[in-house]
C-alpha cells in the first residue's frame, strides 16, 4: 500500500520544512514534492505539523508491584499511547522471584506484549541481584536486542555499590545502557520510620521521607561508579531535582562521557503543594514532586540540552481503589501515576506553546534522543527515507482537554484533567498504517512488533 502525506510542515530534530512524504511497504521511501499519487492513499496535512511518532522509553504498563497491579495491560496501555502520539515504548519490567534469571521477566513480558500491544515495543531487562549467571545473561540478552537494563538504588531489590560496579563493567564490555532509579534506600527507610514514629502518615510524609538529598547522593554515587567502569553508559531516569541536574553537569564538565538524563512531565509541572490536595494520593510517586525552583531548573535543562529525554514513568494505579490503600498511611499507597496518553499533548502545550521550546527541541526530547540512546534510530525517532513510517500529525491551532471519563487507558484519573491544552493530535500512524484518527482506532491487539535494539556506546 502506497501512502502520500501531502502539504504538511515536517518537523525533525534539526529542521522544520514543507514537503510531502511518500510511504511504501511501511517505510518512508521519499520526502519531497510531485510524487505519483496513482493508487495511493492521500492524507492531507495542510496547516499541520508532521512529526516522528513519539517514543516513550519509560513505561510500566503491566507492572506487578507487591500486591498491586497497574490498571493497564499491553492493549489498554498501548492504545492510550497511540491516542497520544506515541508509537513505540520501551517497558520497564516487574521484579521476578528472588534470584531469578533475567529471562524470567523478559519471557513473561514478551508473551503478554505479543498478544496485546498495538504499537511497537522494546523491553529493558531488570537486574535485581548480581551473580555470574546474571552477568552472562546480560550479554545474551543484549545480543537478542535487549541492550538496556534497569537497576534500582531503592525498593526491595536495591543493588549494592559493588554489584552496581559489576553491572556497569559488564555493560561497558557488551555495549549496553544502564538505566538507574537514583534514590538512597537507607536514608529513605530511616526518614520514613521517623515520620511514622511522629505519627505523620500523610501524603506529605511521602515527600518528607524522600528529600532531594536522597536523589542527589544516589546520582553522584552512580556517576562515580559508571566513571570507575570506564564511563559505562548510564541513563538517569525520572530526574526530579535541580541539585541532581547540577551534579550531572558537574560530571559532564569534568569529562565523564555517556551520561544520559530523563525527566517526566510531572516533575516539570507539579510541586509538593500537590501533597496538600484532597486527591494527594494521585501524586504519590517516587521520586516525589519537588519545589518550583526544581521545575524551573528542569525546564531550563530541556532547552539548554542538559536533559536528553522527556519520558513518562507511566505507572497507573486506580485512584478509587488501589491508591486509597494509602488513605491513612502513605507507605501503603502504590507509587506511580499515569502519563502515557498525555505526554505529547502536555509537552507540546506547556513546552512549545507556553514556554517557547522550539519544535526541533520538542522532537529531539520526545522522539529522536530516546531512539538514539536506546538503539532504535534511524528506524524510529525521525523522518528520513528508510525510517519506519511512524508519525503523528499535530494541529497547533487545535486544543484538547483530558477528562477522566474519556481516557483511553485503564486508569480512572489523569494528572492533567481539565487543563486546556493547546494543540491536538489528529492522526497517528505506525509503519504506514493509520493507528488512530479522530479518536477512532484501527489497529488490532498484537499488531505491535517487538523491536530488537542495539545501542551504540
Ligand atoms: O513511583 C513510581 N515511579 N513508580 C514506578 C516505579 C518506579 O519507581 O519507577
Ligand atoms: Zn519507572
Amino acid at each position: 500500500m502506497k501512502v502520500v502525506i501531502e502539504n504538511g510542515t515536517l518537523v525533525t530534530e534539526c529542521d522544520v520544512y514543507e514537503a510531502d512524504i511518500l510511504i511504501e511497504q511501511g517505510k518512508i521511501s521519499a520526502i519531497g514534492t510531485g510524487f505519483d499519487k496513482t493508487d495511493a492513499q492521500i492524507i492531507d496535512a495542510k496547516g499541520r505539523y508532521v512529526m516522528p511518532g513519539a517514543i516513550d522509553v519509560h513505561t510500566h504498563i503491566d507492572l506487578q508491584a507487591g500486591d498491586f497491579h497497574t490498571c493497564d495491560d499491553f492493549l489498554l496501555g498501548t492504545r492510550a499511547a497511540a491516542s497520544g502520539g506515541t508509537t513505540t515504548i520501551i517497558e520497564h519490567l516487574s521484579f521476578g522471584p528472588a534470584k531469578c534469571s533475567l529471562y524470567d521477566q523478559v519471557n513473561a513480558y514478551k508473551l503478554r506484549a505479543a498478544q496485546k500491544a498495538i504499537i511497537d515495543y522494546g523491553l529493558h531487562g531488570v537486574i535485581q541481584h548480581v551473580d555470574e549467571r546474571v552477568l552472562r545473561e546480560m550479554e545474551s540478552l543484549a545480543a537478542e536486542g535487549i541492550s538496556s537494563f534497569k537497576i534500582y538504588l531503592t525498593y526491595d531489590f536495591a543493588l549494592s555499590d559493588a554489584d552496581i560496579l559489576r553491572v556497569m563493567k559488564k555493560a561497558k564490555k557488551i555495549g549496553a545502557v544502564i538505566a538507574v532509579h537514583c534514590e538512597n534506600d537507607a536514608i529513605i527507610r530511616h526518614l520514613r520510620d521517623e515520620c511514622i514514629k511522629k505519627g505523620n502518615r500523610t501524603p506529605r510524609a511521602h515527600a518528607l521521607s524522600r528529600p532531594p538529598a536522597c536523589e542527589v547522593e544516589a546520582i553522584q554515587r552512580v556517576l562515580q561508579i559508571a566513571h570507575l567502569a570506564g564511563d559505562a553508559a548510564v541513563y538517569i531516569v525520572h530526574l526530579s531535582t535541580k541539585e541532581g541536574l547540577a551534579m550531572i553537569q558537574y560530571a559532564r564538565n569534568h569529562g565523564q562521557k555517556n551520561i544520559y538524563v530523563e525527566t517526566c512531565p510531572q516533575y516539570l509541572l507539579f510541586t509538593q503543594e500537590a501533597y496538600k490536595r484532597e486527591d494527594a494520593l494521585k501524586y504519590i510517586m517516587s521520586p516525589p514532586l519537588r519545589e518550583k525552583s526544581d521545575c524551573d531548573a528542569l525546564w531550563k535543562g530541556l532547552t539548554d540540552g542538559a536533559i536528553d529525554v522527556v519520558a513518562t514513568d507511566h505507572c497507573p494505579f486506580e485512584f478509587a481503589t488501589d491508591k486509597q490503600r494509602g488513605k491513612d498511611d502513605f507507605t501503603k499507597c502504590p507509587n506511580g501515576a499515569p502519563g502515557i496518553e498525555e505526554r505529547v499533548r502536555v509537552m507540546f502545550s506547556e513546552g512549545v506553546m507556553k514556554r517557547k521550546i522550539t519544535l526541533t527541541t520538542f522532537v529531539k526530547l520526545l522522539c529522536t534522543n530516546p531512539a538514539r540512546i536506546y538503539g532504535l534510530y534511524p528506524e524510529k525517532g525521525t523522518l528520513l527515507p528508510g525510517s519506519d513510517a511512524d508519525l503523528m500529525i499535530l494541529d497547533a491551532k487545535g486544543s484538547y482537554v483530558y477528562k477522566a471519563e474519556n481516557l483511553v487507558g485503564g486508569c480512572d484519573y489523569s494528572l492533567y484533567e481539565d487543563i486546556k491544552l493547546q494543540g491536538d493530535i489528529c492522526m497517528v500512524m505506525q509503519r504506514g498504517q493509520v493507528l488512530c484518527q479522530d479518536e477512532q482506532f484501527f489497529a488490532k491487539a498484537g499488531a505491535g512488533h517487538f523491536r530488537e535494539r542495539r545501542v551504540k556506546v
